[in-house]
Order: C-alpha cells, then structure tokens, then sequence
C-alpha cells in the first residue's frame, strides 16, 4: 500500500478570510459540506479572531453550529479546526463543543511569525506577546483534549521586511516549544505567506525546522503550507516529500491570502490548489483518499464564492 500524505483544506477559512464582500454562513457550509464529500483529511473551517480585523470570518460559532446539527456529517467527517489567537478566542471555540451534541471542533490552531512587522500588523503584539497569548489556549486545549496546531508565518520572508533567515523560524519554534508546560502542542504549521518559496529556500528552512523540532518538539509534525504566488509551490511541495514533510495545507479553488499580508494595489496570493497538491502526491506513489470528481466541484463551488476584483 502506498503511504499517506494529509491534507488539510483552509480554503473555508484561508481562502475567505480576505474576500470582501460578505459571504453568507450557508454559502460557507456547502464549501464545507463539499469537502466532507471529497474526503480532505482536515478542514479548517474558520478562525475564532476579532470581528473587527476580518469580518469575513465572524459567523464562525454559526458555521459550526450548523454543522453540529447535521447529524449527516457527523457520520463521516473530516478533522474540523479553527484558529484561535488569545484566549477570548478559546472560549468562544470551547463554547462550539459545549453547545454541540457531539463534538464538532477537533483542533485548534494559535498563530505567530518569524518577521516582528508581521506580527504586529497581522495580531497587534510582538512574537513573545502573541506566544504568551499562547499558554491560556493551550492548556483550555489540552483539557478539552483538542489537538494543537501552531502557524509560523513569513517563513521565507515577510511582505514587510523581505527575505527571512531560517534561523529566526528555527528560534520561533524552540520559543514554541516552551508552552509544552501548559499542554502538548501536536503540530507546527510552516507558513510561506507571501509564496516567495523554491525548492532551495524551501529545503533551507525545512532543514532548519526539522533540526529544531528534534530538539524541542520532537513529538510534533511539521505542516507545510504554501501559498502560489509565482507558480513555485508545486516544486516547493515536491522537495518537501523528498526531505519527509507528510503534511500539507491547500485550498480547494486555489482561494486565500491574509489581508495583513496584502501590500497596498497587491493583494495577498492564494493558496496552492488541493487539486494540484493532490496531483503531485498521486504522480509521486502517495496515497490521499480524495476523490477527484468531488473535489472538483468543492473547487467550482470555492471559486464561484470569490469576487471578481
Ligand atoms: P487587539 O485589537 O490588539 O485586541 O487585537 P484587544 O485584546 O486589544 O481587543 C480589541 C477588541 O477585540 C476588543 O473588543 C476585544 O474584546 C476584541 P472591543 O472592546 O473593542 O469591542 N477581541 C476579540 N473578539 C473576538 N475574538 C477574539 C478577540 N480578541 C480580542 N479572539 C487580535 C488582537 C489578535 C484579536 C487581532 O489582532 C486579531 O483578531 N487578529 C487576527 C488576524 C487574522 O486573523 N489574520 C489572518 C489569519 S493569519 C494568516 O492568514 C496566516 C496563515 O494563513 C499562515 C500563512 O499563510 O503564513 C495562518
Ligand atoms: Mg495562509
């Protein structure tokens, strides 16, 4: 049998955040609904953040109430996450279980940086205000035995301070790593922002991870995720397989972009499409459960949801 690769869809969250015009709850849940069906190992269906900095996203507790009254998809379903800046944020995710007949969020994901610019612009705190932010989340997580996913951004460089060194992603992650106090932290989820990665940076970076993870989190997994700027992510993904990454984020439709990393007349580039992810897995011997006809119609229906700008 050939080996699995994950695949985590963030084109419900990722891949809306940054659209402008409103975006009805029930649009959202069939693009939810139609990656259910396409059998994406994950999905992240929204983020727990302030209203005020994407209002996109601020019917996440709805979108997950109407899931949870689905018994239909309780069924068969992927693992649901959310992100979850600060503990404000933690309770309103907690609250979705707590209201829920059966669990219905599985995972919860904190995010921070490599570039301080980004940090500030993206969650108004510095890397070490937004990982102190941190130790409340997880340990609500870890007794409510959610899993734990933690973004770094800008791992190859920031729209604000260009390049990034692989060292300061390597030092974010040993900072990471200190909140294992407060609970486990299961994932570490590598962020090419901007989509300025290739295959060397790539590798640079994942060398530097992985070095750091050994020694700091070694029970955690690396997440690649790659936005598509210049075409790159593809290759990116391929050098990724060859150094052992088994984990991938992408958007259905190719959708996404922060909007606190678009600079002015730019908007911020989408993410690399789960078809093409799932192409190149296929191409390579791996295995990913999806069914491409399904899979197809959740990146129409992804697509149909943009706005044309
Ligand atoms: P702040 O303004 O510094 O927060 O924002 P504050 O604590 O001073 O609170 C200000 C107001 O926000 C208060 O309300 C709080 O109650 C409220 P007011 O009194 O003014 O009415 N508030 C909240 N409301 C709802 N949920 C919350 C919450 N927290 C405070 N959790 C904050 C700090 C982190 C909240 C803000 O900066 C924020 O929400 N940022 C989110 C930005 C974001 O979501 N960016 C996109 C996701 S990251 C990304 O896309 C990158 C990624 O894809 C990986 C990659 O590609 O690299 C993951
Ligand atoms: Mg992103």
């Amino acid at each position: 049998m050939s080996e699995p690769i994950r695949i985590t869809d963030v084109a419900p969250r990722d891949g809306l955040q940054n659209e402008p015009k409103p975006i009805p709850t029930s649009e959202k849940i069939k693009l939810i609904r139609s990656l259910c069906e396409a059998s994406v190992d994950e999905v992240e269906v929204s983020s727990f953040v302030s209203a005020k900095w994407i209002p996109q996203l601020g019917d996440a507790a709805e979108v997950f109430a109407a899931l949870a009254a689905d018994p239909k998809h309780l069924e068969r379903r992927p693992v649901f996450s959310a992100l979850v800046p600060n503990e404000k944020g933690m309770l309103a995710a907690a609250e979705v279980n707590h209201n829920a007949a059966e669990r219905i969020l599985d995972k919860v994901s904190v995010f921070t940086a490599a570039s301080e610019t980004f940090s500030q612009r993206n969650t108004n705190a510095t890397i070490d205000q937004t990982i102190e932010r941190f130790a409340p989340v997880i340990a609500a997580a870890s007794r409510d035995r959610l899993l734990v996913r933690a973004y770094i951004s800008c791992i190859v460089a920031c729209p604000f301070e260009g390049p990034i060194a692989p060292a300061k992603v390597a030092d974010v992650i040993r900072r990471l790593a200190t909140l294992q106090d407060h609970g486990p932290i299961h994932e570490i989820d590598l962020g090419d922002t901007i989509g300025a990665a290739a295959p060397e940076t790539i590798a640079a970076v994942l060398e530097a991870a992985g070095e750091e993870m050994n020694r700091s989190l070694p029970s955690a997994v690396i997440t690649l995720h790659l936005h598509d700027t210049f075409g790159r992510a593809g290759a990116c993904v391929e050098t990724a397989l060859d150094l052992g990454i088994r984990s991938f984020d992408s958007a259905a439709g190719g959708l996404g972009g922060c909007p606190y990393a678009s600079t002015p007349g730019k908007r911020a580039p989408g993410n690399i499409a789960t078809s093409l992810l799932v192409e190149i897995a296929r191409k390579r011997g791996f295995e990913t459960g999806i069914e491409p006809r399904k899979l197809a119609i959740a990146g129409s229906l992804a697509q149909s949801l943009r706005s044309a700008l």
